[in-house]
């Protein structure tokens, strides 16, 4: 072979060889960068599993508080239910002993939703009577009345759902206390219960109240967890209240015009009904 075409050969041989070594070169970046990425990711991962991890532990550990204050409550509650009997002729004292009665209430309300949110128990559902949970609802704001302010009821036709009593009970709770504390002396609460016209299948449930109204800027996000416009509120009220519904396939609709009131619009799948073929 002439000394030339040797070279030639020699030359395009060195050039695969550089464009090859180049191309390696790359793909080893490409792949150091993919490695770094991936190790990113798994470092996240890792720590959303510990955030997970603690969020966990810290709801174990508020369920434990809960149901260790729970007990004291409960004396604390029957107490002063007698303490309000023995003093029926000694109207301030009286009206002191309310005043725990109304605290305990408070704290107790506190500590159903704040396990409620912790633990986040499924809903046990079971064929439950609408009326008699809202019913116990409404007793459950004794205590928390505002003068003048009626809270009135209707229900037509069937009231039977598919529900969790104690759930429901809580919603419907955290829903009036909301509307006591939105109304001025004078307004008025209204509930209605009606089965939905058209399916059927559904238990329709409409909360009225002639409160103050929700900023149409806090509409979307009043369900949030710890969204509160109250000084000393929680924020947890409509978070439970969004999770029991969810819990019961059901629904909740928000409709509230500022100075006029607020309307809540809930959808419940009753007992029995047909089941949805697809
Ligand atoms: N019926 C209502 N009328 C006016 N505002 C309401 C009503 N219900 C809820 N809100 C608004 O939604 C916010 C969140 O309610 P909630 O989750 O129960 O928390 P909290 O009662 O502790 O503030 C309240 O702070 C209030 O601004
Ligand atoms: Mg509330």
């Amino acid at each position: 072979m002439p000394e030339n075409m040797q070279a030639d050969l020699l030359n395009d041989a060195f050039n695969t060889f550089r464009d090859a070594s180049k191309k390696l070169e790359q793909q080893y970046a490409m792949l150091e960068n993919r490695i770094e990425e991936l190790n990113e990711e798994i470092a996240e991962k890792n720590r959303a599993m510990e955030r997970t991890r603690r969020l966990a532990a810290m709801g174990e550990m508020a369920a434990k508080i809960a149901h260790e204050i729970r007990n004291p409550l409960g004396s604390m509650a029957i107490l002063a239910t007698l303490l309000e009997r023995e003093l029926t002729r000694d109207n301030e004292k009286r009206k002191l002993a309310e005043h725990i009665t109304k605290g305990v209430k408070t704290l107790d309300n506190l500590l159903s939703n704040m396990l409620l949110f912790a633990t986040a128990p499924g809903a046990r559902l079971k064929e439950v009577d609408i009326r008699e949970v809202i019913e116990e609802s409404i007793l459950l704001t004794r205590g928390h009345e505002k003068k003048g302010v009626s809270i009135k009821a209707w229900y037509e036709g069937r009231t039977r759902i598919m529900g969790d009593q104690a759930q429901l009970r809580q919603l419907f709770l955290n829903l009036l206390l909301n509307s006591l504390d939105a109304v001025e002396e004078g307004g008025s609460l209204s509930i209605r219960t009606r089965l939905d016209e058209k399916t059927r299948d559904f238990l329709q449930i409409e909360m009225k109240d002639t409160g103050k109204g929700i900023p149409e800027e806090h509409l979307d996000r009043i369900f949030d967890p710890f969204f509160s416009t109250k000084e000393r509120g929680t924020g947890l009220g409509l978070a439970i209240v969004a999770t029991v519904i969810n819990a019961h396939n059901g629904s909740i609709d928000v409709r509230s015009k500022q100075g006029e009131g607020t309307e809540f619009l809930i959808s419940l799948p009753v007992a029995g009904a047909r089941k949805l073929v697809c």
